[in-house]
């Protein structure tokens, strides 16, 4: 490409013209930083202005200006679509993360908002190249549904805007493709799903939104043993690709926002995950001889400053704990030989969190039905998840993973809304 003749059409994000030679830097989305133009000030156009769109006809030479291997000598340049500047949002200077929410179609123009589109495209293509090398069928499911998979009532409602019932049953939003994925792991083998999810929970955190994207993966003949090692070398092989593939977009980020992110990936690639069960993080909790907020006691859900402890000073490591307490978990997860627990398991990272969660289905007709039961859900409302165990019942498992937790920890945004380009949570009303 070096001394070869160009062309690019491209975004003016700066100009800097002093009468007789201007430099100009432009973006077309595919640059970590915008490109050098260097042309003769009498070669620009009118309303060269920030944002205005060009087309750069010039030559790729060696750059002399530090912090660049190669700028473009323009020897013309076209203006595409002209950028009054009175009222354009984007000014030269960094904007912070908060306004820039407040404009989600102009605020992927700026470097950080591509780089972590970048980063989410990337890693969305991983996940996919991973599960084709393992021999999973990608499969898609439903976005209208009637079940309440996690059992939590979060659910949005579908309604014909007439006030109708369209559909004559009560009908929601998926919360999980799961129950669907099941279906196709009892005769595919081996599925996946890649799609989105609601949730009505009312939690204005930095890692919940309304509407959020999940990868769900399903097997048959797949204990929870065999999950682990599926959903942690998944994250492993995607943040691995990420690493050798995006460099230069992390360490943009890590420049202007994270500078702690680039050794925290490296950590996840460098680190056993360790494994515990719920019981012995709960044990580990109790000697720990910390003041928790929660004082860690068996069968209470394990909260932040837990997982903090475990991972990032007890471990120093990626934790997956599993065999959960049977109360705290929703009705498809398989029942332990102890009858307390149940064959679910989350990974947590360090600094970060869970990211993934998953578990052994309960396969056995009679003990998926005495679950049901015992959570108050109506069998009658799942007859064909119960066929699944009537009809050629097999061990099976799978697990969730929020895509947008995904790309928060590749891009170490502090904030979920900021991985997403139309984030949805209580209160940020539709664009
Ligand atoms: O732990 P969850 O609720 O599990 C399920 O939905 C299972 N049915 C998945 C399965 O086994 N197929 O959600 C799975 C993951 C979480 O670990 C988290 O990463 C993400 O989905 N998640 C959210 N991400 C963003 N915003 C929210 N409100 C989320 N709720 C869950
Ligand atoms: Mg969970």
């Amino acid at each position: 490409m070096l001394n070869s003749m160009v062309e690019i059409s491209a975004w003016i994000r700066s100009i800097r013209d002093n009468g007789r030679i201007a430099f100009i830097d432009i973006q077309d989305g595919s640059f970590a930083e915008a490109l050098q133009v260097v042309a003769e000030s009498s070669e620009l156009p009118r309303d060269c202005h920030n944002g205005a769109a060009v087309l750069v006809r010039g030559t790729l030479v060696k750059s002399p200006a530090r912090g660049q291997n190669v700028e473009l000598k323009a020897e013309q340049i076209f203006l595409l679509g002209n950028c009054p500047q009175e009222n354009y949002p984007l000014q030269k200077k960094q904007h912070s993360l908060d306004f820039l929410r407040s404009i989600p179609h102009l605020r992927i123009r700026t470097n950080t908002f591509l780089a972590v589109a970048r980063i989410r495209s990337f890693l969305a293509q991983a996940i996919h190249r991973f599960f084709e090398r393992e021999q999973y069928y990608h499969i898609h499911t439903p976005i209208i549904t009637s079940s309440d998979t996690e059992g939590t009532g979060e659910l949005f409602s579908v309604h014909h805007k007439k006030g109708t019932s369209f559909f004559g049953t009560p009908s929601y939003l998926t919360v999980s493709g799961q129950l669907a994925a099941e279906t196709h792991a009892l005769a595919l083998g081996k599925v996946y799903t890649f799609g989105p999810t609601f949730r009505a929970e009312n939690s204005n955190t930095n890692r919940h939104l309304s509407e959020f994207w999940m990868i769900e993966a399903e097997a048959a003949f797949l204990d929870i043993g065999g999950l682990i090692e599926l959903s942690t070398s998944m994250l492993y092989y995607v943040l691995y690709e990420l690493y050798k593939e995006c460099i230069e977009d992390i360490r943009l980020l890590s420049t202007l926002h994270t500078p702690e992110l680039i050794e925290q990936i490296e950590h996840l690639l460098t680190t056993s995950y360790v494994r515990i069960s719920y019981t012995e993080a709960i044990d580990v909790l109790k000697s720990a001889k910390r003041n928790f907020t929660f004082s860690p006691q068996w069968g209470m859900d394990i909260q932040t400053e837990h997982e903090k402890f475990l991972c990032e000073i007890h471990y120093k490591a990626p934790v997956v704990i599993y065999d959960y307490p049977r109360a705290e978990k929703a009705f498809y997860m398989r029942v332990n030989d102890d009858q307390k627990t149940v064959a679910a398991m989350d990974i947590i990272l360090p600094y970060f969190g869970e990211i993934v969660g998953g578990s052994q289905r309960e396969e056995r007709y009679d003990v998926l039905l005495c679950s049901m039961k015992e959570q108050g859900i109506n069998p009658s409302h799942y007859t064909s998840y119960l066929d699944l165990r009537r009809f050629g019942s097999v061990i099976h498992a799978g697990f969730g993973l929020g895509f947008e937790r995904l790309v928060q920890c590749a891009t170490g945004m502090r904030n979920i809304r900021d991985v997403i380009p139309f984030p949805r949570a209580p209160g940020l009303i539709p664009d």
